[in-house]
C-alpha cells in the first residue's frame, strides 16, 4: 500500500510512476524497434533531457554534468582521471560513515594511484561522523575529500557550507555524495561552489537504477584526463582520425563509448514529475512526518541514530529497535508497511506518497510489534 510507504532511501515513488514509465519504455521499443534512422536522434535528446533536468536540480552549469551507471562508478571516473601527481603520495579523506561501496572503491585505488586514504572513525557508540572529528583530520595534506552529505545508515546531514569553507582554505579538492539527500533537499554546486558532485536518481527523484551522474566544475574538468576514454570523449565523436584524439572542453570528455541511454530515459518522466512538483511542499511534509515518527519512537522508548535537529538530518529517521529487526520489518510488511533495517537500525523515509493516515498505521503497528 502506498501510503504507508517509508523506502525512500531506497527507491522513491511518486503517483504515476508505474504509468509514466511504462509509457516511456513503450516509446522506446517503439523508436527502437522501427525500421528507419530515428533511433540516435531520440535517444540522445532524452539523454540530454536528463541531464538538463538534472542540472537544473543541482544548479550545475551547462557543460558540468554528465551520466554514469552508479555513484561508485562516478567516483572511479572522476579519481582516475586526476593528473596522478594531484593524489600520489597524499591523502585523501573520507568518513567512516560514507556509502560503504565509494570506501571499497577508495581502498583498492589508493594502492593503485599511491594515496594514503584517512578514514574518520566514529566516536565510541556512535553511527555517523561528526563534522568537527572530519575537521580535525582535514589536514592541509589532504589532497581530495569526499564529503557524504546525509548518511545512509542514519541521515545525518553535514554542515556543507561549514565543510567546504575549511576545505577551501586548505586548497583540497571537494566531491560531494549527495546521493540521499538530493531532490528533496536544495542543493546547488555553486553554493558553497564544491569540485565534483556525484549521485544517482533512484531515491528522492524517483528514478531508475542506473541512472548515476557526475558533476565537475569546470575548471577541474580541465586538469582532468579520463582514463576511460573513446569517440564520445572528444568535441567530435565522428572524429575517426586515430591521430587526432583531443578531449572535448567539457565534461563530454567523462564520456567514453556509445551512452547507455536507457536509465536516462527510464528516469526522464519521474525527473520531468519532479521538476514541476512544488519542492517545498515534499519538504514540509517530510518535516512533519518524520517529526511525527521522532515523537512515536520517543514515545515508545527508542533511541536515535538520527540528528534530531531538522538542519542536520535528511528525510530519513533511523532507531535502533531490540528485536530482530528483519522480523519486524516482516511483520510490518504483513500489514503492507514498507520498510528495511541495517542491522538493529530501523530505517524509515516518508515521502510523497506517504500518508499522515499511514504514519500514524506505522507508529501505531510499531509499537504494537515491540511490545508484543
Ligand atoms: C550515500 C549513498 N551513496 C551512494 C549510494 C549508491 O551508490 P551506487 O550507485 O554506487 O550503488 C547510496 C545508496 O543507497 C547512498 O545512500
Amino acid at each position: 500500500m502506498e501510503d504507508a510507504y517509508f523506502l525512500y532511501h531506497s527507491i522513491g515513488l511518486y503517483p504515476g510512476k508505474a504509468t509514466d514509465l511504462t509509457s516511456a519504455m513503450t516509446a522506446f521499443s517503439q523508436v527502437w524497434a522501427a525500421p528507419n534512422d530515428a533511433q540516435w536522434g531520440y535517444l540522445l535528446s532524452h539523454r540530454a533531457r536528463f541531464i538538463d533536468r538534472w542540472r537544473g536540480i543541482i544548479h550545475a552549469p551547462e557543460g558540468t554534468l554528465t551520466t554514469t551507471d552508479s555513484v561508485t562508478q562516478s567516483l572511479h571516473m572522476l579519481l582516475t582521471a586526476l593528473p596522478p601527481e594531484t593524489l600520489r603520495g597524499r591523502r585523501v579523506l573520507v568518513g567512516a560513515d560514507c556509502f560503504p561501496s565509494n570506501h571499497f572503491l577508495l581502498t583498492k585505488l589508493a594502492e593503485r594511484i599511491g594515496f594514503t586514504l584517512t578514514t574518520v572513525p566514529f566516536r565510541q557508540g556512535a553511527a555517523h561522523v561528526e563534522d568537527e572529528d572530519f575537521l580535525a583530520h582535514w589536514t592541509p595534506d589532504t589532497a581530495l575529500a569526499l564529503l557524504t552529505w546525509v548518511s545512509s545508515t542514519t541521515s545525518h546531514r553535514i554542515d556543507l557550507p561549514a565543510m567546504v569553507a575549511h576545505g577551501r582554505s586548505v586548497g583540497s579538492i571537494i566531491g560531494v555524495d549527495i546521493t540521499q539527500g538530493a531532490g528533496l533537499l536544495p542543493f546547488d554546486v555553486t553554493a558553497p561552489a564544491v569540485d565534483f558532485t556525484i549521485s544517482t536518481s533512484l531515491k528522492w527523484m524517483c528514478g531508475t537504477p542506473g541512472a548515476g551522474i557526475l558533476h565537475v566544475a569546470a575548471n577541474l574538468t580541465s586538469r582532468c584526463q579520463p582514463e576511460l576514454r573513446g569517440w564520445f570523449s572528444q568535441e567530435n565523436p565522428f572524429n575517426w582520425n586515430l591521430d587526432t584524439f583531443e578531449y572535448a572542453p567539457d565534461i563530454r570528455r567523462f564520456d567514453n563509448g556509445t551512452p547507455g541511454c536507457m536509465a536516462a530515459i527510464a528516469s526522464l518522466p519521474a525527473l520531468d514529475w519532479h521538476a514541476k512538483a512544488d519542492h517545498g511542499a515534499i519538504l514540509a511534509q517530510n518535516r512533519r512526518q518524520t517529526a511525527r515518527i521522532i515523537e512515536a519512537a520517543d514515545d515508545m522508548g527508542l533511541s536515535l541514530v538520527t540528528p534530531r535537529p531538522e538542519a542536520k538530518r535528511g528525510g530519513s529517521v533511523m532507531m535502533k529497535i531490540t528485536p530482530p529487526a528483519p522480523q519486524i520489518v516482516a511483520a510490518l510488511r504483513d500489514q503492507g508497511i514498507s520498510t528495511d533495517a541495517r542491522g538493529q537500525t530501523l530505517r524509515l523515509s516518508p515521502g510523497i506518497v506517504t500518508t499522515d493516515a499511514g504514519v500514524e498505521r506505522l507508529c501505531t503497528s510499531l509499537n504494537q510489534l515491540l511490545r508484543g
